[in-house]
């Protein structure tokens, strides 16, 4: 037996007993006649004693020798402590050591295993096995099991069951690139990575399992911020013979589980925003609803004086940022400064601050009279003491950039409590969406979801306007899970896939199995997955998915730890029938 009670584990009940006690050193205090060593594991921290007087020579020395981060064994009695630590849970006691055994030796640590540790970065990537002895990563860890744990319970008591699908499949598109895998049984073809098992979930549900569910990795190439990483894991759900409002209503129903389970929060009915009213208000399809600072279009108030600007914007639009008014002139240059930043892009902004005395000061008081600036206090919702942003140009880009701006004050003003939660559905997204550089049109969601029923035919004519039946679940600014109600009709997804520019030969290539199958026999169907990674972290309180995922990848997709991704030697390129060298070409 290694150990009879892990470190985390002794009281003052435990005094006298006779213990054996395995973990890693984080510390050792030797005061030539005494030494005391910190004994950590996954579970917490023991403090060993050794003394001259009670404690044989030869473990003395050989406590003498030990190192950061070495592990041992020990036998000894548990005492009560002289000093009594109360910051951690076995203060009250230590161990008077009779046998030490020490079963590895390490390096020094390239950091200190600490919860404030002087590692960065980089070196806690390479090293992530040691940073994972740190409690702010094991924590986030063990928190990320506890919320698995409590999906799985939760819907396998709503009666969904867990399937795997396969990973090596054909593209599912989602809207970022495919990571492929060479075929050496079928020359010259290729596997692509699921980016999610949307077309396996349908086709189960046409296989009658009604409740599915899998907690799965899926894979995207596609830039890499602190919310994405190319191998993130879903809560991937679909149901058969459901409406939207069955699927809402089970997974808030999930999320409200969660919220209570983990973070104790009770949280009332999630309120739904339609798409078209959240990206009037907050310029942004995953608003954070913690705090106020609407959007309040001005083109009515404000176009038709002399300033040029704003005559020629399509929108007109400003927030009113609380007790912004006392904000001196350099500190207003610098939000300026910000919103001109080439990762915001705004050409300038207007302000007006709003005078305790009720009157306005703004920096285009040569054309605006105080009239007019109160009635865009109103429609921003200023108040005195307030200071109101304004930016403008073309509806899209200036929505984003006053988004942008919003959460930047927001952080700034503290208005992001992690403790609060905030969950909101926004629905009745648009089917289509332009893409800028090409000029096509491509699925918002992804191309098996329904339009809104009477919608289909407005496809022809006005493409942007069809809405769709689809769904996502914001949480506190995140978008956490998307979903829709498929299309389950062959003719229907011909129309659409032809919308999206396929010809019927490529569309039969690449989901002709999905239309056969809606050929025998598909009921309606419909689903969602939440991006587990995402999820875990908000309710941890944090943005960062990195920090919760075991092993993540750097913003360059790389695993600096494996060192991945890396060259194939011209023999696996060969079986692989990939004529290419890497070393010449
Ligand atoms: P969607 O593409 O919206 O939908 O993905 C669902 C959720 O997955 C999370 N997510 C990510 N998390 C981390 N890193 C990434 N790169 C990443 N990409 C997405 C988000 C997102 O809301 N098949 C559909 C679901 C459906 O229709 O049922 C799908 O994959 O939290």
């Amino acid at each position: 037996m290694y150990r009879s009670h892990t470190n985390g584990e002794l009281r003052l009940a435990n005094v006298n007993n006779e213990v054996t006690l395995a973990g890693w050193v984080q510390k050792v205090r030797d005061k030539g006649f005494m030494i005391w060593v910190d004994l950590r594991d996954r579970y917490g921290i023991t403090q060993l004693i050794f003394d001259e007087e009670r404690t044989p020579k030869e473990i003395m020395e050989q406590a003498k020798s030990l190192g950061r981060e070495f592990v041992i064994q020990v036998k000894g009695t548990v005492i009560e402590r002289q000093s009594k630590n109360k910051n951690i849970e076995t203060g009250e006691v230590e161990i008077l050591v009779s046998q030490l055994t020490i079963l590895n030796k390490s390096l020094t640590p390239p950091f200190t295993i600490e919860d404030d540790t002087d590692g960065g970065e980089d070196i806690r990537m390479k090293y992530r096995y040691l940073d994972i002895r740190r409690n702010p990563v094991k924590d986030n860890l063990i928190f990320r099991h506890k919320v698995t744990m409590e999906v799985r319970k939760y819907l396998s008591e709503e009666g969904f069951i867990e399937v795997e699908t396969p990973y090596l499949i054909k593209s599912t598109p989602e809207g970022a690139r495919d990571f492929v895998v060479p075929s050496r049984m079928n020359e010259g073809q290729f596997y692509a990575l699921p980016q999610s098992p949307q077309t396996f979930k349908q086709l189960l549900m046409v296989g009658g399992m009604d409740k599915y569910f899998q907690i799965v990795k899926c894979f995207r190439d596609e830039d890499l911020r602190a919310d994405r990483q190319p191998e993130f894991t879903q809560i991937d759900c679909e149901m058969a013979f459901i409406e939207q409002e069955d699927i809402l209503t089970i997974f808030e129903g999930l999320t409200r589980h969660l919220l209570k389970e983990i973070n104790e929060v009770e949280v009332a009915k999630f309120p739904r925003m339609l798409y078209d009213d959240a990206m009037r208000l907050y310029g942004n399809d995953k608003p954070d609803i913690r705090f106020g600072m609407e959007f309040g279009e001005l083109n009515e108030v404000a176009q038709h004086k002399d300033f040029k600007v704003f005559n020629s914007a399509e929108l007109v639009v400003g927030i009113a940022v609380p007790n912004g008014a006392s904000y001196t002139r350099k500190e207003i240059d610098k939000l300026i400064d910000w919103v001109r930043r080439p990762q915001v892009g705004a050409l300038g902004m207007v302000y007006v601050k709003c005078n305790d005395d009720g009157t306005y000061k703004s920096s285009v008081d040569k054309f605006y009279n105080q009239d007019d600036l109160a009635k865009w206090a109103e429609k921003t919702g200023a108040k005195s003491g307030d200071l109101i942003c304004i930016l403008s140009g073309e509806t899209n880009k200036v929505r984003a950039q006053l988004s942008a701006l919003r959460m930047e004050l927001a952080e700034r003003l503290g208005l992001r409590n992690p403790k609060v939660f905030a969950p909101l559905w926004i629905v009745d997204f648009p089917l289509l969406e332009l893409d800028e550089e090409t000029g096509h049109y491509h699925a918002m969601h992804h191309p098996f979801t329904s339009p809104k029923p009477g919608q289909l035919e407005l496809l022809d004519s006005k493409p942007g306007e069809v809405k769709a039946n689809a769904y996502d679940l914001v949480l506190n600014g995140n978008e956490i899970g998307g979903g829709s109600i498929r299309i389950h009709d062959k003719k229907t997804q011909e129309i659409m896939l032809r919308h999206l520019g396929f010809s019927d030969e490529d569309a039969k290539a690449q989901f002709g199995f999905l239309m056969d199958a809606f050929e025998y026999g598909a009921p309606p169907h419909g689903g969602l997955a939440f991006g587990l990674d995402r999820l875990v972290s908000i309710l941890g309180g944090q943005e960062t998915i990195r920090d919760f995922i075991a092993f993540p990848k750097n913003n360059s997709g790389r695993d600096v730890m494996i060192d991945a991704p890396a060259p194939i030697d011209n023999e696996q390129l060969t079986e692989l029938n990939l004529k290419l060298d890497l070393k010449t070409n």
